[in-house]
């Protein structure tokens, strides 16, 4: 077993911090999505013009007359250009002093990856290595038992069995994805077990109790709340969770609160408005960009000739369609999709003409979104609080922080809870 160094913790003073002290950045992160709910819940996609743009009609004129080049620089995270208005400049000041996360302190990767083989992604490999480093030291005395929610293959579970030496187990709804893991450990001798089970099932949450520490990163929306309600309900004596998907609500209508603090805030949210929170191309290569470019122009082009064709009328989604159908000439794209779709096309039209209007509407909507764009990390930590304040309101210390950089993974926000 590889020995865990025992160097430099995380940087406690930075993401530590007193119960008032993330209540009130919830609450203070609850009253600007609130106030500003005009701003980031209606989508450009879906209007042709938006219901904030009456009211700020100098961010308006200056959003839709900004180049490609420009919306692609800002988007790629640089700094607004000086000649964008104020208040564009104030909103995204105010949405990065509300966001703002220390880094936990980096650490060296445990020899222990090398068992893991060639099976895991470069990215992956860091994702888990950071997550490790963080999680591993902040650990209280007395875990005797490591499990892994919603593990996957169980790479993070694998490195973490590595370097402790405790047993891990690892939960998994996909049975193949089982079979691989307890491959693995049984090839590597590593003390992990992989477990084929429902994390939503009651029966699961007998696994949770004092002695364990639990570690999920990447469990989807729902996945990560029932973690938390349940972790704390029965005592466990460490949580540490960077959740993704926060749209994955397993088809309630709107976000189940699981602190005290998200019930009282009274803010709805619906899969569409969290979807916002996890929709970066951070880590797009410039082909899967390109072909969102491409479909979102299409779509585009496609809906103003249905809006056409029925003389108006709202935003009607041709539905997900194969990538194969957006690789065909525009023409054909069109007429395959309202065909499957059942949307009219207008008796006459011209394909080249159609393509450079859904293209220009292309250029307009993903800078119209720059405003929108402004609380997705706001949302995204808003929906991290909600479930580190159930575990605070239990008794747990809690610490939150970002483990790696984006550009590893975008749902970069660790929490760490022990009792
Ligand atoms: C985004 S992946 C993350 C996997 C792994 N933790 C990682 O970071 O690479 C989410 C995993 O959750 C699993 N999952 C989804 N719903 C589940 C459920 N209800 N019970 C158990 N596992 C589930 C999926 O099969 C998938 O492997």
């Amino acid at each position: 077993m590889d020995e865990w160094p025992t160097t430099e913790g995380p940087d406690a003073r930075a993401c530590t911090s007193s119960e008032r002290t993330w209540a009130q950045r919830f609450a203070q992160l609850t009253e600007s999505l609130r106030a500003h709910r005009h701003l980031w819940g209606p989508r450009p996609f879906a209007c042709l013009r938006l219901p904030w743009e009456e009211a700020y009609p100098e961010v308006s004129d200056w959003l839709r007359s900004l180049p490609f080049a420009e919306v692609d620089r800002v988007e790629s995270g640089e700094e607004l250009p000086a000649s964008a208005p104020a208040l564009l400049h104030s909103w995204r000041a105010t949405a990065a002093r509300l966001a703002r996360l220390a880094p936990w302190g980096s650490r060296p990767l445990p020899a222990t990856l090398s068992t893991l083989g060639t099976q895991v992604s470069a990215r992956k490999r860091e994702q888990i290595g950071a997550f490790c480093g963080a999680v591993l030291p902040a650990l209280p005395s007395g875990v005797t038992t490591l499990i892994e929610w919603c593990a996957g293959r169980g790479h993070l579970g694998h490195l973490c069995a590595g370097c402790t030496g405790l047993p891990v187990l690892s939960l998994e709804r996909e049975a193949g994805l089982c079979a691989k893991g307890n491959h693995l450990a049984v090839q590597t001798g590593i003390r992990q077990q992989h477990l084929q089970v429902d994390v939503l099932a009651p029966a699961t949450w007998e696994y949770l109790r004092p002695g364990v520490a639990v570690l999920a990163l990447h469990a989807c929306g729902v996945l990560t709340s029932t973690l938390v309600r349940e972790a704390a309900r029965r005592g466990v004596s460490a949580v540490a969770f960077a959740p993704c998907c926060h749209h994955f609500l397993n088809k309630a209508a709107e976000y189940t609160p699981v602190s005290a603090a998200g019930q009282r805030a009274g803010l709805p949210l619906s899969a569409q408005d969290l979807r916002l929170s996890i929709v970066d191309e951070i880590v797009a290569s410039a082909t899967v960009r390109a072909a969102g470019r491409r479909e979102e122009a299409f779509r585009l082009g496609l809906d103003l000739l249905v809006r056409e064709a029925s003389g108006g009328g709202d935003y009607r989604s041709p539905g997900h369609l194969p990538p194969a159908w957006v690789r065909l000439p525009f023409a054909d794209f069109c007429r395959t999709a309202a065909a499957h779709a059942g949307l009219p096309l207008p008796a006459h039209w011209s394909p080249a003409s159609a393509e450079a209007a859904g293209s220009e509407r292309g250029r307009i909507t993903r800078a119209l979104c720059m405003v929108r764009a402004q609380f997705r990390r706001p949302l995204e930590l808003w929906a991290v609080l909600e479930r580190a304040l159930c575990l605070e309101e239990s008794g747990y210390a809690v610490r939150v922080g970002t483990f790696c950089s984006r550009q590893t993974t975008p749902r970069n926000i660790l929490v760490v809870a022990t009792r």
